[in-house]
């Protein structure tokens, strides 16, 4: 009995025993989960430290990443083939272009990263949260991640899954969810919100700020290819500028769409539609300098002959020859841009990928652009009266304008290709001359700029 007695009393024992551990367990994961809420709260809510004034700042901007999540493409699609005749995105790797630039953002380690919209392929949901995954890496790395949207990447009507069987529509996001998506990368610290827009202010340190401007125009659920600084924002823009230089802040901006015209040929629907008006502000309170894409050349343009602004049209980092820029910003504010190329070949090495595409990327991507425009060529000059000795040396000329261009390496002409130029003008002397003639007037060395100390 009194053996039964202890095992019952050892019995009811132990189940106190349990209870009191399952209590303590219990409210220790409790308290732990507690502590992990609120400090991943406190990693969104806390603000950033703010660096001191007079200290250099390193930024990494890029553009038109285009990136299309890699379940929406399948193997045999037809986008496939689209792309081979398109504008030179190299969409199907867009996933690895990513993951070697997101390598490479980490391991530079600068203080902001700044995106300057069409960040997906044309607006998908899938596509959007699959990069916010990977600049996230980024944000853990301690590197704020600043985005503007640009043309394709809200409400768009043209967001598929490119399956074997054919285009099936897949979710686009509204301006709210591209808001929810990417704020808590960055932007969910800016010191100032336009309430017309997704435009903000962000301070890096007591000296700078960049000022990220939606130059979108959201019309009856779309939204046009063609940018402006809306009415109000403009008001907005204005008075942060303001404060800014009455405070000692410089401030650098960026955009979408182009700020100043880059071409003679292609200014509507890139350049914003009130530029003059938006320059002249700009001007007024001393910002130095604006980076913009969306029209996936390099190119550097600048207001006025002896001062004023530049604005930086940014090279997309899927097309050829896949940049994206390194702003360093002096103690006095002078800035030193370099467009620099993405090492993709150097992450699949360290990836341990065999896709010899990627292995040999940079010598892929020029293949590929030039097949792009050899494909886009040969199918316009279908029924010219020319030899095919004569086909072929003047797509040769175009490819090398075209690469030029989109490098921003200016292209020189000599004797022999001016005689070729003069059979592009004699068979096709309205598009293709007028656009070969603004190349060869536009293209200049826009790899780097260095912009001296100004003042306030
Ligand atoms: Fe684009």
């Amino acid at each position: 009995m009194t053996g039964k007695g202890i095992r019952f009393k050892w019995g009811n024992a132990n189940s106190c025993t349990r209870i009191i551990r399952y209590v303590i367990i219990g409210s220790m994961r409790l308290l732990c989960l507690i502590i992990l809420l609120l400090s991943s709260c406190q990693a969104v809510k806390a603000p950033p430290q703010l660096l001191p004034a007079n200290q250099e700042i390193n930024i990494i901007v890029v553009t038109d990443i285009h990136y299309l999540d890699s379940e929406l493409l399948e193997p045999y699609s037809s986008l496939y083939r689209a792309l081979t005749m398109g504008d030179g995105k190299i969409t199907h790797y867009s996933p690895e272009i990513v993951s070697a630039f997101v390598d490479e953002v980490i391991r530079i380690k600068p203080h902001a990263l700044v995106l300057a919209g069409d960040i997906s392929f044309n607006g998908e949901k899938k596509s959007h949260i699959g990069l916010a995954q990977k600049l996230q890496e980024v944000k853990n790395a301690g590197i704020p991640v600043l985005v503007v949207p640009g043309n394709h990447d809200i409400n768009s009507r043209g967001t598929y899954l490119y399956s074997n069987d054919g285009p099936k529509p897949v979710p686009n996001v509204s301006k709210e969810e591209f808001w929810s998506i990417y704020s808590p990368l960055g932007a969910v610290h800016a010191v100032s919100m336009d309430k017309n827009s997704l435009s903000y202010v962000y301070q890096i340190s007591e000296d700078l700020q960049i000022m990220m401007l939606d130059t979108c125009q959201y019309e009856r659920g779309r939204v046009r290819s063609d940018g402006i600084i809306g009415e109000k924002t403009l008001v907005w823009m204005e008075d942060n500028l303001k404060k800014a230089k009455d405070a000692g802040i410089t401030v650098i901006s960026v955009m979408h769409h182009n700020l100043l015209p880059h071409s003679s040929l292609f200014r509507f629907g890139f350049t914003i539609d009130n530029y003059p008006q938006a320059v002249r502000i700009m001007e007024q309170y001393g910002v130095p300098l604006n980076f913009s894409g969306h029209m996936h050349i390099q190119h550097i343009a600048r207001s006025g002959e002896y001062s004023g602004m530049y604005d930086i049209a940014a090279n997309a980092l899927t097309v050829f020859p896949n940049y994206y820029g390194t702003l360093t910003i002096g103690p006095d504010k002078s800035m030193f841009y370099k467009a620099k190329k993405v090492n993709v070949s150097a992450w699949a090495a360290n990836a341990g990928v065999t896709d010899q595409n990627l292995l040999r990327f940079d010598e892929y991507a020029y293949a590929f652009m030039n097949q792009t425009i050899f494909h886009r060529m040969n199918e316009r000059m279908a029924n010219a009266e020319i030899s095919d000795e004569q086909r072929a040396v003047m797509i040769e000329f175009a490819q090398m304008l075209n690469t030029n261009y989109f490098a921003g390496s200016p292209s020189e002409t000599n004797e022999e290709n001016e005689k070729i130029y003069d059979l592009w003008k004699e068979h096709f002397p309205n598009f293709f001359t007028r656009y070969f003639d603004s190349i060869l007037k536009d293209n200049t060395q826009s790899t780097q700029l260095f912009i001296p100390a100004r003042g306030l």
